[in-house]
């Protein structure tokens, strides 16, 4: 292999930035001619894509975001879509092709490689912690403090004034952030879509905190966990107090990445050249028990993502 070609696809998710980086550096370190594809598969359709240098990746290590930008081209699930997208490839005589994105970018990278033989690696990038076959998605981490600064300040106003912080974030169908953050910014709740709640209960629980003089409560929401609107009004009805309700949005997916997530990137990037180089295709990257691992992108997407109870008793038993 001769030539490989990277994107960016989804979501974006803070760390992307290096570990295109991280992918480039290795390639060209190893003698490859490296492109960068713009607005992941809708770039590749059409024919965004340019040569990469060592320098096309200075100063982006530290920045959230993906400087070759992102997008959802719904026009990729078709397969005369995806045949035009090889061809783009093979008329550079592009051979490799690094996909950093969720499990439908995924999906997306595996089609077109059993389709068109482009050899494929898929690299974790999403906020969200939704991808059962690795511990850690790149840009989790940065999302999880991004809440817990968050959370800090909701925490000084709410004990000023008596009140509960009803705080929502990210995560579609999957629980990590409200529960990592809720455990580390010591919030007395966390709501999460894989675990049954009883929303009376906890307006009593925070109720008999009240009585006991602890006024300031603090509950993390996942999206997909309930409607913010209805929980604050089943609290307020029940612990007589104020609920003040914080969406969060899109600030979770900025920012600079953390050191746990620029390691990833390095690490994954590394990898993903690697894996490339031996002639594989159809892998994923992940990492288990800080172990950096590769495995088929169908193997993969078959696992199915659980929240960890052992931290979600934690959480509870904590607050
Ligand atoms: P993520 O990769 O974060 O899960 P999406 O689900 O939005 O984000 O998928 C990103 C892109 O991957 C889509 O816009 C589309 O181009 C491609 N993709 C998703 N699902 C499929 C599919 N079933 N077949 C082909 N391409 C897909
Ligand atoms: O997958 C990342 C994510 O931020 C989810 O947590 C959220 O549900 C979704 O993307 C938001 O998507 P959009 O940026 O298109 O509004």
């Amino acid at each position: 292999m001769k030539k490989i070609a990277i994107l960016t696809s989804g979501g974006d998710a803070p760390g992307m930035n290096a570990c295109i980086r991280a992918a480039v550096r290795t390639a060209l370190h190893k003698g490859l001619e490296v492109y960068g594809v713009e607005r992941g598969y809708y770039g590749l359709v059409n024919n965004e894509i340019f040569k990469m240098d060592t320098h096309s990746v200075c100063d982006i290590i530290q920045r959230g975001g993906t400087f070759l930008r992102t997008a959802r081209c719904v026009e990729f699930k078709e397969p005369a879509t995806r045949k035009i997208a090889a061809d783009n490839l093979k008329k550079l005589g592009v051979e490799g092709l690094v996909v950093i994105g969720g499990d439908g970018s995924f999906t997306g990278a595996k089609l077109i490689s059993d389709e068109q033989g482009i050899n494929v690696v898929g690299i974790p990038g999403t906020i969200d912690n939704d991808l059962a076959y690795t511990d850690y998605t790149l840009g989790f981490d940065t999302a999880v403090n991004t809440v817990l600064w968050a959370i800090n300040s909701l925490r000084d106003t709410m004990t000023s004034h008596d009140r509960v912080s009803l705080i929502k974030v990210m995560g579609r169908h999957c629980g990590d952030i409200a529960l990592y953050s809720a455990i580390c910014g010591g919030a007395e709740f966390a709501l999460v879509p894989e675990v049954q709640y009883d929303i009376e209960n906890i307006a009593n629980q925070i109720k008999n905190n009240m009585q006991r003089g602890k006024m300031a409560n603090v509950i993390v929401l996942a999206e997909g966990a309930g409607n913010e609107t209805e929980i604050a009004a089943v609290i307020k009805g029940i612990a007589k107090c104020d609920v003040k309700i914080t969406t969060l949005g899109h600030v979770q997916r900025g920012g600079s990445p953390t050191m746990a997530d620029r390691m990833l990137a390095a690490r994954f990037g590394h990898q993903a050249i690697e894996a490339l180089l031996s002639g594989e295709t159809n892998r994923v990257i992940g990492i288990k028990n800080n172990e950096i691992v590769d495995l088929d992108i169908t193997e993969a997407l078959s696992q199915k993502k659980k929240i960890d109870l052992k931290l979600y008793e934690i959480c509870s038993e904590l607050n």
